[in-house]
């Protein structure tokens, strides 16, 4: 059995969705030069996107072995070889990935002692998502941002989801658990751009989502976000994903992981099961949780994954340790 790809690797066209009836046009906020004309809304939160990624340019880069090794992965022509090379010569990015290659969290048998090894039973594709999810600890660096939140949290949280749509990838045999896994990390990207970009509007967006004495927020954070930024964090870390270049399932994840049904059917896998872990890391005692007021999952997203309520709640039982797991090798 060949397991289900988890996208066709496209994002919607602009301002277009998919629904029982086929495609409708949706205030995606991503249209263009179509039909209609763009909406003052629309326009403004363009804007504020650009700004933004602009601002951030010089700070939330990916280190230029990262950009080198995607650029490498995504051209047709590009040999093992090539690969080998271009990582044997960071010798710090070597040993990260054989740490997480080694891991008891990748699940290999036996000890892998060479990147060329590595790319052998691998393959590229997943030796990059490792490169990348090596290198993305770095841009979750920002200290205490309110007296409740730290970047550290998003860090946490970044990795319970990372940790969670794995098991699900694991748990339904998907066979692409390290492009799960780097989904996860990134799905809340767009935060750490908000955080870059202008740190006090983002504790302002905070304070506005403070919880009631029930724990829960008053304002839902998108509403906050555009509110005070006048774009959400998913605009956000989709326009960072599409200037890093990322492959298109991940500019979906990041774009759409609270959406993911607006997506056409066949784009719509791993964004839902972003949309998943992202609502069991949710129920983790003092995770962050601003973006995810309920943490009830439709019926359509179970659906879509295929995925049983029996089987959620085994994965979240496991998902405690699986986080630490996750920690140990990211560190
Ligand atoms: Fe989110
Ligand atoms: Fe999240």
């Amino acid at each position: 059995m060949f397991p289900r790809p988890l996208t066709d690797d496209r994002c919607p066209l602009p301002g277009e969705a998919q629904s029982a009836g086929g495609r409708v046009p949706i205030a995606t906020g991503y249209e263009h030069e179509g039909a209609h004309p763009m909406s003052v809304e629309t326009l403004a939160r363009e804007k504020a996107v650009s700004t933004a990624i602009r601002e951030i340019s010089h700070i939330a880069t990916l280190p230029q072995i990262t950009l080198k090794i995607i650029q490498l992965v995504e051209n047709p022509n590009s040999t093992a070889q090539d690969l080998h090379h271009l990582i044997a010569n960071d010798p710090a990015l070597c040993t990260r990935i054989l740490k997480v290659v080694n891991s008891a969290f990748y699940g290999l048998p036996g000890q892998i002692g060479s990147i060329n090894r590595a790319i052998v039973l691998l393959g590229l594709n997943a030796v990059k998502n490792i490169a990348i999810a090596a290198s993305l600890t770095k841009l979750f660096k920002g200290g205490e941002l309110t007296p409740n939140l730290s970047a550290k949290d998003l860090w946490t949280h970044a990795m319970s989801v990372a940790a969670g749509t794995k098991m699900i990838a694991d748990k339904l045999k998907l066979g692409l658990a390290d492009e799960a896994f780097l989904a996860g990390l990134l799905h809340d990207v767009g935060i750490m751009v908000e955080l870059q970009y202008d740190r006090n509007r983002l504790v302002e967006t905070i304070t506005r989502c403070a919880p009631d004495k029930d724990g829960r927020p008053t304002l839902g954070l998108m509403e906050a976000e555009q509110a005070v930024y006048g774009a959400t964090h998913q605009d956000f870390g989709m326009a960072l994903c599409e200037k890093w270049k990322f492959p298109k399932s991940f500019q979906n994840v990041t774009g759409f992981h609270h959406r993911p049904m607006d997506l056409p059917g066949d784009s719509r896998l791993l964004p839902c099961m972003i949309f998943i872990a992202d609502h069991l890391a949710a129920r983790l005692p003092g995770s962050f949780r601003l973006d995810v007021p309920d943490t009830q999952v439709p019926q359509d997203v179970l659906d879509t994954v295929r995925v049983s309520a029996a089987d959620l709640e085994a994965i979240f039982a496991g998902l405690p340790d699986a986080v630490k797991a996750a920690e140990q090798v990211m560190s």
